[in-house]
């Protein structure tokens, strides 16, 4: 037995000598000193051996095993060493290369615009409508004829409102106001929603002219609502928005579906109410519209309007974008120019 391990312990080490990388080394470890390994069968006849020769011949087997697993653990180091230098330059990277340029995304400013005039009315305690209540693609019944807009109203004509081929009484809406509608005929007061949306309008296309842009409209219905609550809310999003020392006003106006109705007006950011082109040189700029939502109108969809009053609002976003970032033409925001957008 002696003779036996002495004679793998020579094939070992001529093995070891011939092995040239780590795999070598770890063909070699599992060939002789693993547990189906060489050694171990031999090891495994040490049981039919007297006291005295297991003893020797044990201490022997070990010695070798010890022996070769140090010149495995040699080899081993050495092309560890070796092969990490070869794979470190191969893999070698030339770090005075320049890197790719990879720009950065940004949010379009309509969008930025929409979610911060958002979360200023969640802050009062607005909801946002539901996208099912606030179609782009809608009916004159939603879009005129439930606010309280006569049948000969010029707004229906043609020129102002695009009408959907072949397709009778059905428009791209206007305004945002048919979703006051929408959602008095699916909610109980209280009700306290903006709509946020795209409307269409067939207007010749110029610096404050799209065919198409956004709005921003509310609806505040509950008992014991007025006027006064009307201006605390816009006047508080007025503040929010523009910053704390804007004066503003409520300029009496008309809209079918409002009575009393009011536009509000800020003081002209370009010229601190002095008066300039930006403002047709009057000091002011409108804002957006608001009432108290006609007594027909609550009528019509069911709320009593001797129980409920409410009061209704509607904003342009683009408007309120150009106003507060001095931005002069509205087409800028539909021209995707990276010039422009990279700005916000
Ligand atoms: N819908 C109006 C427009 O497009 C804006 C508006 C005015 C909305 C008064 C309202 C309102 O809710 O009460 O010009």
């Amino acid at each position: 037995m002696k003779a036996q391990l002495e004679n793998i312990y020579n094939l070992a080490t001529s093995d070891i000598e011939q092995a040239n990388t780590i795999a070598d080394i770890e063909e070699i470890r599992l060939k002789y000193l693993s547990r189906k390994g060489e050694f171990n069968s031999i090891k495994k006849g040490l049981k039919d051996l007297s006291d005295e020769e297991k003893r020797t011949v044990g201490a022997l087997a070990n010695q070798i095993t010890n022996d070769l697993e140090s010149l495995l653990k040699d080899k081993y180091d050495k092309f560890y060493q070796k092969e990490l230098n070869e794979k470190l330059q191969k893999d070698r990277i030339d770090i005075t290369l320049s890197g790719k340029y990879i720009p950065e995304g940004k949010v379009h400013p309509l969008t930025s615009t929409t979610n911060e005039i958002i979360s200023i009315f969640q802050g009062l305690g607005f909801s946002v409508v539901s996208p099912e209540l606030s179609p782009e693609v809608e009916t004159e019944y939603y879009n005129f004829d439930m606010l309280n807009v006569p049948k000969d109203h010029p707004a229906r004509d043609v020129q102002d409102t695009f009408y959907v081929k072949n397709m009778p009484n059905v428009v791209l809406r206007s305004q945002t106001s048919g979703d006051q509608i929408h959602i008095m005929e699916n909610q109980k007061p209280p009700i306290k929603v903006i709509a946020p949306g795209r409307v269409y309008r067939n207007e010749n296309i110029n610096a404050r002219k799209n065919n198409f842009f956004h709005q921003i409209e509310g609806l505040y219905v509950d008992k014991n609502i007025t006027f006064g609550d009307l201006k605390g809310v816009l006047n508080e999003f007025i503040r929010l928005y523009f910053g704390s020392a804007r004066p503003t006003r409520f300029r009496s106006s008309f809209f079918p579906f409002t009575e009393p109705s009011a536009e509000v007006d800020v003081q002209c950011i370009m010229c601190q109410g002095k008066g300039c082109r930006t403002c047709s040189g009057t000091g002011w700029l409108e804002v957006l519209g608001c009432g108290m939502v006609d007594v027909n109108v609550l009528k019509g969809v069911g709320i009593d309007p001797d129980v409920y009053t409410g009061f209704a609002f509607g904003m342009g976003v683009e408007r309120l974008a150009m106003l507060k970032y001095a931005i002069d033409d509205i087409r800028l925001f539909f021209n995707n120019d990276k010039r422009f957008l990279e700005q916000f």
